[in-house]
Parts: structure tokens; sequence; C-alpha cells
């Protein structure tokens, strides 16, 4: 479950509204798709609820927890996949691994179980000994991706998380955070590839220049655009006012 009030949050003073007022519920067993053109404030947002950024105003509730007073408990909650890949060089691949592993408390027996399948999930098996900066872009996408899925969080916060990803990989995660949903947990993940929205989400939300513009389910996006076609067509419309 995640609730933000009344968020906002600016830079240089003030000059930059990255994210403006936003008001957003989701819930358990929900796929959430935040959809906007770059430099929407999707990663302001996603930095805010887990707690890398503070907001100006406003409160992020995740799990019952609120961000700026019990920070460790939602970080203990939810999975995190950041933008870009930035990620220890001189480590291998299990050995960041086993680190997130042991940061999330992660039981041995359930590490033997998850990371084979994880890393075969990924097509990392064969690489995973080797240093994480013999890895190219998409690799280190998938394996942090890994990384965030070894423990069972009631709440995954991925920001683009399909960005690099080879088709089978972006499926197999599709299905993945499907497949989890279904047994209750919440997914939050931006994007701006609206074709995974429309396949993924029970109910997009539309942030623009800062502000939450539409939110609802495909249908309910549909009646707000007078053009009731495509996601793209809803999106242009909308993004367009
Ligand atoms: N560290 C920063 N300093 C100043 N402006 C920033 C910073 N980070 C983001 N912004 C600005 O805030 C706005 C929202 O950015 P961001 O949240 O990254 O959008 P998105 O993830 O939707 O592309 C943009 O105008 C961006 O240029
Ligand atoms: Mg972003």
């Amino acid at each position: 479950m995640i609730e933000i009030v009344n968020l906002s949050k600016s830079y240089r003073k003030g000059e930059v509204k990255a994210v403006d007022n936003l008001n957003l519920k989701v819930k358990a067993g929900e796929i959430f798709g935040f959809l906007g053109p770059n430099g929407a404030g999707k990663t302001t947002t996603i930095k805010m609820m887990v707690g890398l950024l503070k907001p100006d105003r406003g409160s992020i509730t995740i799990n019952g927890f609120d961000i700026s007073r019990q920070p460790l408990e939602v970080k203990k909650s939810i999975s995190y996949v950041p933008e870009s890949p930035e990620i220890y060089e001189k480590l291998t691949g299990i050995e960041y691994l086993n680190f997130m592993a042991d940061v999330y408390s992660v039981p041995g027996a359930v590490r033997r179980e998850k990371i084979p399948a994880l890393l075969d999930l990924f097509s990392l098996s064969g690489v995973v000994g080797d240093l994480i900066q013999s890895y190219s872009h998409g690799m280190r996408q998938k394996l942090i991706l890994v990384g965030a899925l070894l423990h069972e969080p009631e709440v995954y916060i991925l920001d683009e998380p399909m960005v690099g990803l080879d088709p089978r990989s972006a499926n197999n995660l599709k299905n993945y955070l499907r497949e989890s949903c279904s047994r209750g947990k919440t997914v939050f993940f931006s994007t701006h590839i609206l074709e995974v929205a429309e396949r993924l989400c029970h109910r997009i939300g539309i942030i623009h220049k800062g502000r939450l513009i539409a939110c609802g389910t495909l249908e309910e996006l549909r009646e707000l655009a007078e053009s009731k076609e495509t996601l793209e067509n809803i999106f242009l419309e909308l993004t367009e006012k």
C-alpha cells in the first residue's frame, strides 16, 4: 500500500518545480504505472518515496510507515530499482548479490533457491563470477533487478525497469511482477514506454510538469481523452493541454 499526500519538491531554491502537490494511492495487489514525458518528475517522486530525497512538503506512507519518520521500516519493506544502474564495479556479480542478500537479511536457504532461479530468468548465470566492470549496461540493469528481487518485500518501486532489457528479460520481469501482484504485492513503476503500461498496469497515473494530470484504469483514461483509441493518443492529448 502506498499513499502520497500533497507532495511537492523543487530544485534550485524553487526555480524548478519538479513535483507539484502530488496526491496518489496505490492498493495492495495493484500494478501502478507512473507515466510521463522526460523531466515530468517521475524520478524525483520515486527518490522521495524511497528516502533518497527529502520532500519540501507533503507525506509518503508505504506499508503504513511514514518515510520521513520511519525510513528504515519503509526501506525494509520495499525493493527499489534506480533509474541508472550505477553499481559496485569491483565486485563480482555473485558478491554483489550476496551483499544485497545480507543487507535485506535473506536467509541462506532462500538465497540458494532464489539466486540461481533469478539468474536463470535474466540469463546471467554464465557471468555471475565476473567483475561487474566487465558487464554491459543491460547486464548491470539485470543484476540490479536480481538483487532487488532476492527478498520478497510488500512493495516494489521500480524507476524505468524495462530500459536496457532485451525482450525476453523484459517479458520475464513482467510475468514476475504479475505473479507477485497476484500474491498481494504492490508494484509502482515509472515508464515512458506506453505499451508496457498498457499491457501490465491495473491503473496508470500520468504526470506532466510535476502535476498528476490523469489517473485511473485505461478505461477511465479513455473517458478523459477525446481520442479514445490507444494509450499513446491519450498520453499525447493529455500532455499537450
Ligand atoms: N538534481 C537536480 N537539480 C536540478 N534540477 C533537477 C535535478 N533533478 C531533476 N531536476 C529537474 O526536475 C525535473 C524533473 O526531473 P525528473 O524527476 O528526473 O523527471 P523524470 O524522471 O520524469 O524524467 C526536470 O525539470 C529536471 O530537469
Ligand atoms: Mg526519470
